[in-house]
């Protein structure tokens, strides 16, 4: 079946399948991570809204794979860049830029377990230099990281644990054992099993999943006692559950932090922070063998450092967080009351934190599926909204949960027939398939 709207996107799709692996740079923007009938490439957006290729609008909750936290084109983050570019304060020189130093000190005074920040263009980048600092620390090589917790790195000791290893040696995913998220006792099992040999325990310190009485605390205390490096990893839940995230909301403080996403508001700037003592291995005034730590052209490019200290000033001058869950709770209940409404309270669940809310899409069995997800996009999409996930901003308002509401109602009767008749019924091409396979 063809469908009219998306004629440039397709064209385009096409295109880039031939020039670019992938067709993109990010694999959740892939084609195979949503329906054919779908928007194929963005051209611009507006506070919560995007307008594609052909002209059409889609209320966004994607938002940049959550990295535009206060909403596309927010003006005082656009309009710092503007006046950075303009007057020449970048976007790299020779020598480091004041803005380096103005965005680190801002970043130390807000993160309570940072003496020492370091910047970098990816969330990737920042995970991988704390396993390098911890490794180098603690002189060990392996690394526990929790299973449950889907993507920490593109790089080698993280995607070597994934089904998709392709060009990795063994003998470096060997060294990445996973643990199990509110099961302390499986990290105690880990450090049992190599004594004196794991340099890093790193986590998301919470995700959909509430950290379970004392787990934190535990994780914690172990990586204490055994002397492995406690890594958080604050890319989503940093500047949502929390500022500058849940470390400060559970109250436990890990030696080294990650953050990225919602930090620039779009503009790539991600940040390693963490204690003095570790962090200055990458510095030049210890007598201890080099650790080349981050070192990249682009690291500190000037625009997005500046995007970055006025995206923190807004969400500590402004209620940002505060505001998220808010529309969170209103969503959430919405979703509630409309599904309830369908008899699909069942199919179409929605769970997590207001700040972070997760949906879920159930078949005639209650099995998440991917068919029933895809067909769930699909009918969103009809209707004008872009959900694949939910990450709220500050520009995301009652208009925009009231337009999603009413989507989802026109959505529910689809799911209905779909529950009725089968998925083929109504999905046109191919359900989306995990990033993480073996083939394609
Ligand atoms: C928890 C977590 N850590 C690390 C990363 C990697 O960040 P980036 O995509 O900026 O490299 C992501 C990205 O999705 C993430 O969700």
């Amino acid at each position: 079946m063809t469908d009219n709207r998306f004629v440039e996107s397709n064209r385009l799709q096409s295109k880039a399948s031939q020039l670019i692996p992938a067709g993109c740079h990010t694999y959740s923007k892939g084609v195979d991570q949503f329906p054919q009938l779908a928007p194929g490439f963005i051209q611009s957006g507006n506070g919560a809204w995007v307008t594609d290729m052909d002209g059409n609008t889609f209320l966004d909750w994607g938002m940049g794979l959550r990295s535009v936290s206060l909403g596309y084109g927010y003006p005082r983050v656009t309009q710092k860049v503007i006046d950075y570019v303009q007057k020449g304060q970048g976007p790299n020189f020779t020598r480091p830029a004041p803005v380096e130093v103005e965005l680190a000190e801002l970043l130390v005074e807000l993160i309570p377990s940072a003496e020492m920040v370091k910047f970098s263009k990816n969330g990737s980048d920042v995970t991988s230099a704390a396993i390098r600092l911890s490794r180098a620390y603690t002189g060990r090589k392996r690394i526990a990281f929790c299973k449950e917790h889907p993507f920490f790195s593109f790089n080698d000791w993280f995607i070597g644990t994934t089904p998709c290893n392709n060009g990795i040696p063994e003998q470096v995913s060997e060294l990445s054992v996973s643990f199990q998220y509110n099961d302390a006792q499986s990290l105690e099992r880990i450090f049992e099993l190599y004594p004196g040999d794991v340099a890093a325990v790193i986590l998301e310190p919470v995700t959909s999943i509430p950290p379970a009485e004392g787990f934190l605390k535990r994780v914690r205390e172990l990586t204490h006692k055994h002397g492995a490096v406690l890594i958080f990893d604050e890319m989503i839940s940093g500047f949502r559950f929390g500022l500058p995230g849940a470390q400060t909301t559970f109250g436990i403080h890990p030696d080294l932090s990650t953050f990225g996403k919602a930090i620039g508001n779009g503009f790539s700037c991600a940040v390693l922070a963490g204690k003095r003592d570790i962090m200055s291995l990458g510095g030049l005034e210890h007598l201890q063998p080099r650790l080349f730590l981050l070192s990249a052209t682009n690291g500190a490019e000037t625009h997005s450092l500046a995007a970055a200290i006025e995206t923190v000033l807004e969400f500590r001058e402004k209620n940002v967080i505060g505001h998220i869950e808010l529309i969170g709770e209103r969503l959430q209940e919405g979703w509630r009351q409309t599904v309830m409404a369908h008899g699909l309270d069942q199919h179409l669940q929605i769970g997590g934190y207001p700040n972070s809310p997760v949906y879920v899409c159930k078949d005639e069995q209650l099995i998440p599926s991917a068919a029933f997800r895809t067909l769930f996009l699909q009918e969103m999409i009809r209707e004008g909204v872009l959900i694949p996930y939910i990450s709220i901003s500050y520009s995301h308002g009652e208009r925009e949960v009231t337009k999603t509401l009413e989507a989802l109602d026109r959505t529910c009767a689809v799911y209905h027939q779909a529950l009725d008749q089968g998925f083929q019924s109504v999905l046109t091409g191919p359900p989306v398939k995990p990033v993480f396979r073996k083939f394609n």
